[in-house]
């Protein structure tokens, strides 16, 4: 995106972008922090869900948008499924626990990452997900 570096990316159908995302959950090791942006109906929530699938969780991990965070537990670790989408302020992170997420032993997952400003930690990983023109059935997913 800047200084030169090329992101990966790829082009994935539904069925694939959930099979990536449950690889890449089942390789996963706490602690991490990753990040989840893309508008609307991109396929934040669906990639989140494949990944904690991956990562051993059996619940039923549904989108966090009232309560701003929802948490799991795996064999690994507790996962934590953060959507600020309806944060007010960064004032409102302390109320939801937002350091234990972040900087604790286990792996949080935060969709809307943007709302969090400075509050973000600095080593994390960050997934963008997006539409592609002429193509509904399929999302941009660049990491
Ligand atoms: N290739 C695809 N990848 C992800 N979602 C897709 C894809 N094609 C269609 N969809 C649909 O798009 C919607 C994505 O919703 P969701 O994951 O909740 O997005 P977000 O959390 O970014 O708002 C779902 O209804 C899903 O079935
Ligand atoms: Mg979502």
């Amino acid at each position: 995106m800047s200084h030169g570096v090329v992101m990966p990316s790829a082009d994935f159908s539904l069925p694939e972008l959930v099979a990536w995302g449950e690889a890449f959950g089942a390789r996963l090791e706490p602690p991490a922090v990753f990040t989840f942006s893309g508008e609307l109906g991109a396929g934040k929530t669906t990639l989140v869900q494949a990944m904690c699938r991956g990562y051993g969780v059996t619940e039923s991990v549904t989108s966090p948008t009232f309560a701003l965070v929802h948490e799991y537990h795996a064999p690994k670790s507790v996962v934590r499924h953060l959507d600020l989408y309806r944060l007010k302020n960064v004032n409102e992170l302390a109320l939801i626990g937002w350091d234990e997420s972040v900087f604790g032993d286990g792996v949080a997952l935060v969709e809307w990452p943007e709302r969090a400003g400075d509050e973000l930690p600095d080593d994390l990983g960050a997934f963008h997900l997006e539409h592609i023109e002429g193509e509904p059935d399929k999302r941009r997913l660049t990491w």
